[in-house]
């Protein structure tokens, strides 16, 4: 049996954790999730725990251990396990996959227990928080809690509410090796100044975005939507020493789409922990931002719409 999931972008961001061990956040966020960004994940009987990443065998990450742990516990994968995972990104730069692999991971472990998308969306957080959200097709908040028993996401709206909501990941060639999300999000708590600011901006913002999802207002969402994901980045360059995830041609890219919008077409920026920059936008701007983005010289850009929950695919679509 094989599981897909999709990836997510966060319109409001998840930066900061109350409990580095349990993956609980210090604030919610909340995001869309994306086709066709996708984990395929299989699970097999094995003589011990081991992971296949797209075809090669690699180490088994301790994060994968502990969901394994917790599996386990809650009474599911008594065994030992292989787990074959591929991601089936157009490509393989740039686009971070844990979220897709680690709720594909969780759907694959629990969803033969019975377990619900709450225990499952627990589950992959301890993987990666923000994979908790990609429990859920469309759009998925995920409530911060205390500790792990009510730290998870729940759904807002489905894949099918927001049929023309568009997000361009338009991959820009970094050459560096990154500061990973865990990292650069525990060294911004600890250390910048204007991290206390940010909890009370998360909470302005998910009120806006919620509203601005279930009224299907894209230029209120996108506003807010790209207001935070700055906030973010500000909270992070103001850690000591420096979090700084943007390339020069993130910056650039940043200017064209402020250019873009002030001459009516309507785009918003947001950039997660790395220096790609997703677009969002219509259906209908979508020929024409394609060609703003190559003229800007951007040469790769994947499409992506609001996406579906984990599911079982059927034989045929097999991981290769
Ligand atoms: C900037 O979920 O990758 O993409 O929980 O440490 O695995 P860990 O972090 P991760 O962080 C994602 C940070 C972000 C914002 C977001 O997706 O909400």
């Amino acid at each position: 049996m094989t599981i897909q999931a999709f990836a997510n972008i966060a319109l409001v961001k998840y930066w900061g954790k109350q409990d580095a061990t349990w993956n609980v956040p210090l604030t919610g966020s909340l995001s869309v999730t994306l086709a066709p960004l996708a984990t395929h994940t299989r699970l097999m009987a094995a003589d011990h725990d081991q992971l296949w990443l797209n075809g090669e065998p690699v180490p088994l990450p301790a994060r994968m251990q502990r969901v394994l742990a917790q599996a386990r516990e809650m009474g599911g994968a008594r065994d030992p396990l292989r787990i074959d995972s591929h991601n089936h990104f157009p490509t393989a730069a740039g686009v971070a996959s844990s979220a897709s692999a680690y709720a594909a991971l969780a759907f694959a472990l629990l969803a033969p227990l019975g377990a619900d998308l709450k225990d499952i969306s627990r589950l992959a957080r301890l993987g990666s928080g923000s994979a908790s959200r990609s429990v859920y097709g469309g759009f998925a908040e995920w409530l911060p809690g205390t500790s792990h028993p009510d730290s998870y996401a729940v759904p807002i709206a489905d894949e099918h509410h927001w049929p023309d909501l568009r997000v361009l990941v338009a991959l820009i060639d970094a050459g560096t090796k990154p500061v990973s999300s865990t990292e650069g999000m525990a060294r911004t708590v600890a250390t910048s100044p204007l991290y206390p600011a940010w909890p009370d901006t998360v909470a302005r913002d998910l009120e806006t975005a919620r509203q601005a999802i279930l009224e299907k207002d894209f230029e209120r969402l996108g506003e807010v939507a790209e207001a935070n994901a700055l906030a973010m980045h500000a909270t992070a360059l103001a850690a000591r020493p420096a979090v700084l995830y943007w390339q020069p041609q993130t910056l650039a890219l940043l200017r064209h789409i402020w250019t873009w919008r002030h001459a009516g077409l309507a785009c918003y920026a947001t950039m997660d922990a790395g220096p790609n920059v997703k677009l969002l936008c219509r259906e209908k701007e979508v020929a024409l931002l394609l060609h703003h983005l190559q003229d800007a010289g951007v040469n790769e850009v994947l499409v992506c719409r609001p996406g579906a929950g984990p599911r079982v695919l059927e034989e045929g679509h097999a991981c290769k």
